[in-house]
């Protein structure tokens, strides 16, 4: 059933003036309160029994900049951009179950036993899958913040790319990231100097097939 929404709304827009941006004004500053604001927009996405197991670094600091940059092979919109988010996916974030769920029973929004019986069955269900799955979840959860992350910040006028180019045992040792933590990608978020590039898509038809799927 439509919903009556047109495609040109302002998010529609959003979504379609997204491109990937790699060429940065790198005189341009984006305060530390924006970028918060961005990332309070992103984490509003979905996750696993939301578990949020979405972790942030975000590096603004020239100093740290450069060091990132021959980590990312050398891709200069690591120094040029603004900042530099790396998106990292915590593989125990089952164990912020409680302090999750009781902070939704706090505010009102699920009844005491619903939210205790929850982060229980959170707790009990991911502590015993195999470690191979939460990094799993961790991944496809940091996916999502990451792409609501990208269009939190096309939509205040801000452009990103997506980073999956770097070397992650570098990024390990340079910022000492604990085994827990998978590290999901970094996006650059700044202002163009030059405008990204449409790129095309596969046609809808082959890339959708209706009720069944035959490779
Ligand atoms: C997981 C992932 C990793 C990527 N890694 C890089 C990268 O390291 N460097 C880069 O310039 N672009 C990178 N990209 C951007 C893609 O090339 C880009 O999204 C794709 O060509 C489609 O273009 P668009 O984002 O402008 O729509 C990455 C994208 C994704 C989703």
């Amino acid at each position: 059933m439509s919903t009556g929404l047109k495609p040109e709304t302002e998010f529609g827009k959003v979504i379609r003036d997204r491109h990937s941006v790699r060429k940065y004004d790198p005189s341009w500053v984006i305060s530390n309160e924006e970028i918060q604001e961005i990332l309070n927009e992103a984490i509003l996405a979905p996750s696993s029994s939301n578990l949020q197991p979405w972790r942030f670094i975000v590096i603004t600091d020239p100093e740290v900049k450069a060091k990132l940059l021959p980590v990312a092979n050398n891709q200069q919109q690591v120094v040029d951009a603004s900042a530099t988010i790396a998106v990292l996916g915590d593989v125990h974030a089952y164990e912020n179950a409680d302090v999750i769920y009781e902070s939704a029973i706090a505010k009102g929004i699920m009844p005491s036993d619903l939210g205790l019986a929850m982060a229980k069955r959170s707790r009990e269900g991911y502590s015993s899958m195999p470690d191979q799955k939460r990094k799993e979840i961790a991944l496809i959860d940091g996916g999502l913040v990451s792409m609501q992350l990208m269009l939190a910040a096309k939509a205040r006028g801000y452009d990103t790319v997506p980073m999956g180019g770097f070397n992650p045992a570098a990024f390990r040792e340079l910022f000492q990231i604990p085994e827990r933590y998978e590290t999901v990608m970094l996006i650059a978020l700044g202002k163009a100097a030059v405008e990204g590039h449409p790129t095309v898509r596969l046609p809808l038809e082959s890339v959708v097939q209706w009720n069944s799927f035959e490779g």
